[in-house]
C-alpha cells in the first residue's frame, strides 16, 4: 500500500507502479533526504508541533535507516515509489507513530526540492575539486616542457609557432572558467525550499529559517510556488557540466590527433590506451575518444531538462521527477572525465622533435617576414603581398622560406637585409611575441604565474 493510498479504492497496476517510480534514480539522494527529515523534525519539536521525544526518536530512527542503507541491508521496494517514501516507511516501521508524525507540515514537493538542492551543492563541490586536479596536471606538463615549440593552428592549418606550455595553459583557463560556473551552480542551489510544503506554505508555525540554517542553506526561498517548481539550479549544474565536458572534448580531440602517426606530438601512456583485437600493432586513444563521446550525452542532459521545463505551469508537476536522471548522470560523467583526463595528461609523453619538425613546415614564419618589411616602412598590406609571392615561390620549388637565398629575398623587396634570418628563426619568432597573453617565453612565464595564483585560490 502506498503512503498516499487513503482515497484510492484500487491499486495501480504493477506496470504503472514501476513506470511512476523514481526510486532507482533518487535513492542516490538518501543522505540528503535523511538530513532534510532530521532538520524538519528538530524544527517541528522546537516550534511545538511534535514533542521533543518524537523528534529524538525520529532522529535516532533516521540514523538507523541511514546505516542500513549504507551497509547494503536496506530492502528497497519499488512500490514505495521514491526515496522519500522509502525512508519514511522504514522509519515508521521502526518507531511507529513518531515516524508517522514526521511528514507534518511537509510535502514531497518541498522535500524533493530540498534533497535535490543539497545534492546539487555537494556534487558541484566534488566537481570543483576534480577540476582543480586536472588544472594541476596541465600546469605540470606546461612547466615540465617550458620552451618546447609546436605549430599553432588556425583552420587546422599551420599558422604561427607557439609554445607547448602556452597551448596547455589555454585549457587551464577554460577550466578556471568551468570552476566559476560550478561555483555559480552551487550558489544557485544554496537556498532552502523546505517549508513551502505542497505549494502554498502550511498552517503550522514552521520556522523555515531554522531548517535552512540546520541544512547549511544560505537563505530561504521567498515564494512557496517558486520553491517547489524551480529547477534553475539543476539547469545551472547541467550547464556547468556540459560546458566543462565540451572543453574536455576539445582537449581530447587534440590528444587523439596528436597521437596519430601523422602528428606524432605525444604518446599516451599504456595505462590510458587500448589495443585492438585483430591488429597487433594498434595503440588506440580510447579514453580520450570516450571523453569526447560522453560529452554528447552530457550536453543532451542539459537540453533534455530545458525541454522538460519549458511549458510547465506552476507549481509542482510530475514531469519534474525527470530532472534528476540527467543531473546525476552529468555530474558523475564529468567527475569521471576530469579524473580520466588528469591521469591521461599527467602520464603522456611529449615528442618535442616531432613538434619542431612540423613547426618548420608550412611557412610559419610568413607573418614575421611581413612584419619585418612593415617595420621597415612598407605598408603591411603590401608586405603581406610580397611575402605571399615568396611563399608561392617556395611552393613551386618545394622548399621552405628559410631555404630561399638572400638574393631571392632581395629580388622580392630591396628592404630585406642580412638580418632577415632572424625573422625566419622559430625560437626568435616565438620570443618576439611579447604581448601580454602572447606566446613569448616571458609572457607565458607571467601567464603561468597568474594561472597558478588563480588555482591556488580555488
Ligand atoms: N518522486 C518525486 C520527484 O522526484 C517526488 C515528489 C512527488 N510529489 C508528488 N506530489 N507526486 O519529483
Amino acid at each position: 500500500m502506498a503512503l498516499w493510498s487513503g482515497r484510492f479504492m484500487e491499486n495501480v497496476s504493477e506496470f504503472t507502479q514501476r513506470f511512476g517510480a523514481s526510486l532507482p534514480v533518487d535513492k542516490a539522494l538518501y543522505a540528503q533526504d535523511i538530513a532534510g527529515s532530521k532538520a524538519h523534525a528538530k524544527m517541528l519539536a522546537t516550534v511545538g508541533v511534535i514533542s521533543e521525544d518524537d523528534a529524538q526518536q525520529i532522529a535516532a530512527g533516521l540514523d538507523r535507516v541511514k546505516a542500513d542503507i549504507e551497509s547494503g541491508d536496506f530492502m528497497f521496494d519499488i512500490n514505495d515509489e521514491d526515496i522519500h517514501m522509502s525512508v519514511e516507511k522504514a522509519l515508521t516501521a521502526e518507531i511507529g507513530d513518531a515516524g508517522a508524525r514526521l511528514h507534518t507540515g511537509r510535502s514531497r514537493n518541498d522535500q524533493v526540492a530540498t534533497d535535490t538542492r543539497l545534492y546539487a551543492k555537494q556534487r558541484a563541490t566534488d566537481l570543483m575539486r576534480a577540476n582543480v586536479a586536472l588544472r594541476h596536471a596541465l600546469i605540470g606538463q606546461a612547466e615540465a616542457n617550458f620552451g618546447v615549440i609546436l605549430p599553432g593552428y588556425t583552420h587546422l592549418q599551420h599558422a604561427q609557432p607557439v609554445l607547448f606550455s602556452h597551448h596547455m595553459l589555454a585549457y587551464v583557463w577554460m577550466l578556471a572558467r568551468d570552476y566559476r560556473r560550478l561555483q555559480a551552480a552551487r550558489d544557485a542551489a544554496d537556498a532552502s525550499p523546505l517549508g513551502a510544503a505542497a505549494l502554498a506554505g502550511t498552517t503550522y508555525p514552521l520556522d523555515r529559517q531554522m531548517t535552512a540554517g540546520e541544512l547549511g542553506f544560505a537563505s530561504v526561498i521567498p515564494n512557496s510556488l517558486d520553491a517547489v517548481s524551480d529547477r534553475d539550479f539543476l539547469l545551472d549544474l547541467d550547464y556547468a557540466c556540459a560546458v566543462s565536458c565540451m572543453h574536455l572534448s576539445r582537449l581530447c580531440e587534440e590528444l587523439v590527433l596528436w597521437s596519430t602517426s601523422e602528428f606524432g606530438f605525444i604518446e599516451l601512456s599504456d595505462a590510458f590506451s587500448t589495443g585492438s583485437s585483430i591488429m597487433p600493432q594498434k595503440k588506440n586513444p580510447d579514453f580520450a575518444e570516450l571523453i569526447r563521446g560522453k560529452t554528447g550525452r552530457v550536453i543532451g542532459n542539459l537540453v533534455s531538462l530545458l525541454v522538460t521545463m519549458k511549458a510547465l505551469p506552476l507549481a509542482y508537476n510530475k514531469d519534474l521527477q525527470e530532472d534528476k536522471y540527467g543531473a546525476i548522470d552529468s555530474a558523475k560523467t564529468l567527475e569521471d572525465c576530469l579524473q580520466c583526463a588528469a591521469g591521461m595528461i599527467e602520464t603522456m609523453s611529449i615528442k618535442p622533435e616531432n613538434m619542431l619538425k612540423q613547426a618548420k613546415l608550412g611557412h610559419l614564419a610568413a607573418t614575421d617576414v611581413a612584419d619585418y618589411l612593415a617595420k621597415r616602412g612598407l605598408p603591411f598590406r603590401h608586405a603581406h603581398e610580397v611575402v605571399g609571392h615568396l611563399v608561392l615561390l617556395c611552393e613551386q620549388r618545394g622548399c621552405n622560406l628559410d631555404d630561399l637565398s638572400f638574393d631571392d629575398f632581395k629580388a622580392a623587396s630591396p628592404l630585406f637585409e642580412e638580418d632577415i634570418v632572424k625573422a625566419l628563426d622559430l625560437p626568435s619568432i616565438v620570443a618576439a611575441r611579447t604581448t601580454e597573453g602572447g606566446t613569448g617565453e616571458a609572457a607565458v612565464a607571467q601567464q603561468m604565474e597568474k594561472a597558478k595564483a588563480v588555482l591556488a585560490a580555488d
